[in-house]
């Protein structure tokens, strides 16, 4: 974990709603809250907008470049902390600055346009760069998982984080590939698929986009980061304060919705028992029934707003 406390830089990210996901924490004049997906700094300056001087918000986010940026968009605020960690790790995080509970926590989950549009970062199948996707630039990376994996292992890797319906066809276009020489680039990978796609199947968007969402997926852990970075953060929620949680596709999406119905449920005992036995009370409420979505307005202005779905939840207990 490394504090940073000073460095500028320009980053081209447009916020997905942010004033509905700021909205959703329900910022307080003095409270304690933690972006933990600083990216950009953009739903962070609006927090710290919204706190006052008597408030602390610390930003949490993984990619070094993701760290100097914020820094530098936030530097105006005299009561903003930036650590370079995992959201996964936020009670770690806490524990490092003494801090026990907080008022809220937002997660925007994800890559940011920065990482997508840095070609050598190797997010986006439109450049041509090494495989790499890497948010903290550091362990496993793309080309490790393509050109190593089983074959098994790729095909569970496509099928769940990708929903991928081609996946064995393109696991075995990515092994007769490996079997001659290393599959080293983005254009490579993304032409592979493209082979192994069935003609029919190739008029909605390019066939690489689910390949490409999959290996993210496994390159950055990011199942396992959201599991334990939302029951971490719920943990660190004082009774009023709020967990804002904004996902990108299904997967994520539906794993917030688990754990929030979870919280909201309280008792654990099996459906079929005619009364509680277990004696749980829900700790937590649903601050809006149903997911929000971007308004026409934000999608106009932003496409990359299309996928997003916005829950937040509140620690009643
Ligand atoms: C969609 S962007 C956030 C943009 C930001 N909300 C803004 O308004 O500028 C997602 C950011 O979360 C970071 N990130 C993704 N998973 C993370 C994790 N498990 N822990 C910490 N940061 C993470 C990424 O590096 C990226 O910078």
């Amino acid at each position: 974990m490394n504090e940073i406390n000073s460095e500028k830089d320009s980053f081209s990210h447009v916020s997905v709603m942010l004033n509905e996901a700021v909205d959703g924490l329900n910022v307080q004049p003095g409270g304690v809250y933690v972006d933990g997906t600083a990216g950009g700094g953009g739903h962070s300056f609006e927090i710290a907008s919204r706190l006052g001087t008597d408030g602390r918000l610390i930003c949490i986010d993984r990619d070094p470049d993701a760290i100097k940026a914020a820094t530098g968009r936030l530097e105006q605020f005299g009561n903003v902390t930036i650590v370079h960690s995992t959201f996964a790790d936020i009670k770690t995080v806490l524990n490092g600055l003494s801090v026990d509970k907080v008022d809220g926590v937002l997660l925007d989950l994800g890559v940011s346009s920065r990482q997508l549009d840095t070609p050598e970062r190797g997010f986006s199948f439109h450049y041509d760069a090494p495989l790499d996707m890497r948010m903290s630039q550091d362990g496993i990376s793309a080309y490790d998982i393509v050109n190593n994996a089983p074959a098994g292992e790729l095909v569970r890797i496509l099928s769940v984080y990708g929903e991928e319906k081609f996946a064995k066809n393109i696991v075995r276009e990515i092994l007769s590939q490996r079997s001659k020489k290393p599959i080293e680039t983005t254009f490579e990978l993304a032409e592979l698929v493209k082979n192994a796609y069935p003609m029919k199947a190739r008029k909605k968007g390019h066939p690489a986009r689910k390949t490409f969402q999959a290996v993210r997926i496994a390159v950055n852990s990011e199942m396992e980061q959201l599991e334990r970075g939302l029951q971490e953060s719920f943990d660190v929620l004082n009774v009023g304060g709020r967990l804002s949680v904004i996902t990108f596709h299904s997967l994520e999406d539906r794993m917030v919705k688990h754990a929030m119905s979870q919280w909201c449920k309280g008792c654990t005992c099996p459906p079929d028992f005619p009364v509680c036995v277990c004696g749980n009370k829900p700790k937590a409420r649903l601050v809006n029934r149903r997911a929000i979505e971007p308004s026409e307005a934000e999608l106009l202005d932003n496409n990359r707003a299309r996928s997003a779905k916005l829950r937040v939840c509140e620690r009643i207990l």
